[in-house]
């Protein structure tokens, strides 16, 4: 590669991280170094915004009578409730003001463990794999290690092992009933013992299995992430809570809050990053509105380091997305002000939680011991079996041909239900279904 020579003002971003948190700064990547928020057009604009009383031609939109133009047949389809300033325009590279500050209070409502600390102002991202992304152009180089459970969500692989050549480190997720903490804690030592810089991603409510730690567990997790903080190693601590708030504490009480909380302003060698979304939460999949959160070890230097964050976070934004859909903003910002909207997750919520009742009933039904042995979950979308004496892959295969069923073989043994989309009555012929197939094949 030709050398680089870092922009001005992304050395200026530098600088100041290096002032506020030089540990911050040691675990960019040399991307996350070169990246800066250009003083190009949208800085002009917005100083035009301000300033110019008779004309501003800066914008790059189209304006008819000072409203963004617009077609009607569109503005029709939307009905009357959206105006079209906050459905037609670009949205900020970093997103709608309004709605990151909407989001953060959501954060501290949800998450009492944050209150009182310093973190950053949720930046808008294109849903949580774009944050996933995102932290790949920030931290990740090619090379670098990321340490997960075990048990994950595929698509992790092609974000950063195929697009970035970094390299996916597991360790078991279970061990008996619960999470397997002294497995974390040790691959953790491992891994930190052999670099200045460690990328740790963790999924609770987690894909595929449906688990969430239990107090205990969260506890102990952080005290081993401590551990090699103190220890000298950096880490970023990458929290995927795609799944928040889906608690139903089937086998006991969880967690009922992100390990965010408890890793903010933790060490300075700890920065937490939060990705989260009205994805799952909201039932709002397609409309790809997702946050990027930081948490810097100091709190003492947490606004800085928040501010060099968000100027390098709207130059990737910018650079890559450019912004997320202002209509996808401007819905979720609206849901998030709107007591009706909290009812309505309720009773979604109360929905799937029944449909995890029931799966949990059924697949640990001891009739069906001899073809598989449930996962523990808690949580989520989704649980996992797994299969006694048959590939997982032959099941999947035979289910689907033989009766019309899908489920998701993820590897091995381990077969994925959605129960998410199931409805109550169809939970049980699914594991009569699965039962007659294992059955055969066994
Ligand atoms: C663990 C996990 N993270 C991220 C995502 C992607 O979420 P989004 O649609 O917000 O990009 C999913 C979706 O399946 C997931 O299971």
């Amino acid at each position: 590669m030709p050398p680089q020579v870092l922009n001005a003002l992304a050395e200026q971003l530098n600088h100041r991280l290096e002032a506020a948190a030089p540990e911050v700064l040691q675990m960019l990547s040399a991307l996350g170094r070169r990246l800066y928020f250009p003083k190009g057009i949208l800085f002009q604009s917005a100083e035009a915004r301000e300033k110019a009383h008779r004309f501003d031609a800066t914008l790059g939109i189209a304006t008819e009578q000072s409203v963004p133009m617009h077609l009607a047949s569109l503005r029709e389809m939307l009905g009357e409730s959206l105006p079209p300033e906050e459905v037609f325009p670009y949205a900020p590279p970093a997103g709608v003001q309004e709605l990151r500050e909407r989001w953060r209070e959501k954060m501290l409502r949800e998450n009492p463990s944050l209150r009182g600390k310093a973190f950053g102002l949720p930046v808008v991202t294109s849903a949580i794999t774009h944050g996933l992304s995102l932290v790949g152009d920030l931290f990740v180089d090619p090379g670098d290690v990321l340490l997960l459970p075990d048990k994950l969500w595929g698509n992790y692989r092609l974000t950063f092992e195929v697009r970035l050549g970094a390299r996916i480190e597991t360790c078991p997720f279970y061990r008996g009933r619960g999470f397997d903490v002294e497995g974390f804690a040790q691959a953790l030592a491992r891994e930190a013992a052999e670099r200045e810089k460690l990328i740790v991603l963790l999924n609770f409510p987690n894909n595929p299995t449906g688990y969430m730690p239990s107090e205990a567990e969260g506890h102990a997790i952080v005290a081993a992430l401590l551990a090699q903080a103190e220890r000298g190693t950096r880490l970023v601590v990458v929290l995927d809570d795609a799944y928040f708030g889906l608690f139903y504490h089937l086998e006991g009480p969880t967690l009922t809050e992100s390990l965010f909380g408890m890793l903010a302003n933790a060490h300075p060698n700890l920065l937490a990053v939060r990705l989260d979304g009205a994805t799952k939460e909201f039932f709002a999949w397609g409309l790809r509105c997702g946050f990027f959160t930081v948490a810097p070890g100091r709190p003492e230097s947490a606004e800085e380091v928040a501010a060099v964050f968000d100027a390098k976070l709207r130059g990737a934004i910018r650079s890559g997305i450019s912004n997320v859909s202002l209509l996808s903003q401007s819905l979720i910002s609206r849901a998030l002000s709107d007591s009706e909207s909290d009812r309505e997750r309720g009773e979604k919520y109360a929905l799937l939680e029944a449909r995890a009742r029931r799966a949990y009933e059924v697949a640990s039904d001891p009739r069906f011991r001899d073809s598989w042995e449930p996962y523990p979950f808690n949580s989520g979308y989704f649980m996992c079996v797994r299969i006694r004496g048959v590939d997982a892959e032959a099941v999947r295969v035979r289910l689907l041909a033989q009766e019309g069923i899908g489920v998701i073989a993820t590897g091995g043994e381990d077969v994925r239900v959605a129960f998410s989309c199931l409805e109550i009555e169809d939970v049980q012929p699914l594991f009569e279904a699965l039962h007659a197939v294992v059955g055969d094949l066994q």
